[in-house]
């Protein structure tokens, strides 16, 4: 399986549309890598792998340590890791400095940062430099203060301009593909035909160049949930299953039974 470029994912705008998980873990990425387009090492991992209320106390150590593991298993997809907050804000130097440490310690193919026309320059630095940069416009978990919650953007007709306004900066800087998370349909199919890049929606509608779900939620691994996943398993019911099982089994001494024991037998 030949292994999909940027170009590639820029080519794909208009057509059968991206398929995008997050991962965070190398099992993981060897599983989804031959179903996927894209795995997106996502900030989301500080609340869905460490239990973080939000993904604010993220390190670029844990972004580089779980993009390593997932980019090695990756023969596939195209691989692109998050750039955590406050690791790429403050100028387009610092945001090169870590794009290229990540990029380095990880062999990712491409970059991910949160926002829209105030880190145009920003991205216009890396992809001049030679980082490929994937945007996040719209609802971005990194400002999940400013914005007072998780909450849908774009709801009046000024929101959804600045919306419009801060994807096209972003693709305009460079970027060749832009998440759009927590916006309603006619907002996601307006931007998403006035731009020449993919779109990647999130809560946004199938009106986008392709979708992006967190592996987790859309395992059904528990916890919380957002109203807009589907979910397509229920993995947590089955390893409650499985423990429950092992640990009537270690209790009553049926495990480990005679094929589990050394000299191994097993058929
Ligand atoms: O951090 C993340 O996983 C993300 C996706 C959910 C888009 O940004």
């Amino acid at each position: 399986m030949k292994r999909l470029t940027v170009p590639d994912i820029l080519a794909r705008k208009g057509d059968t549309p991206l398929v995008v998980l997050t991962a965070y873990t190398a099992p993981m990425a060897r599983i989804l890598d031959p179903l996927v387009d894209i795995l997106l090492v996502g900030d989301s991992l500080g609340m869905v792998v460490y239990g973080m209320e939000s993904t604010l106390g993220v390190s670029v150590e844990m972004m580089a340590r779980h993009g390593r593991a997932v980019a090695k298993e990756a023969k596939h997809a195209l691989t692109v890791v998050d750039l955590p907050f406050g690791s790429y804000q403050e100028s387009p130097a610092q945001a090169f400095a870590t794009a290229a440490r990540i990029m380095n310690e990880t062999g990712c193919q491409a970059v991910k940062l949160e926002g829209g026309i105030e880190m145009s320059d920003t991205i216009n630095f890396l992809v001049e430099r030679g980082v490929p940069v994937m945007g996040h416009v719209g609802l971005m978990p990194q400002r999940v203060h400013a914005m007072g919650g998780y909450k849908y953007q774009g709801r009046n007709e000024e929101g959804a301009e600045n919306i419009l306004r801060d994807a096209q900066s972003v693709q305009d800087a460079g970027a060749f593909s832009i998440v759009m998370e927590g916006v309603k349909e006619s907002v996601a199919r307006d931007i998403t035909s006035k731009l020449r890049v993919p779109t990647i929606g999130i809560g946004a509608s199938p009106a986008c160049d392709g979708q992006v779900l967190v592996i987790d939620d859309m395992l059904g691994m528990g916890g919380y949930i957002p109203s807009f996943v589907k979910s397509y398993a229920h993995i947590s019911q089955v390893i409650e299953q499985a423990v429950k099982t092992y640990g009537e089994e270690v209790k009553n001494r049926t495990f480990p039974s005679a094929e589990y024991c050394f000299p191994y037998k097993k058929k």
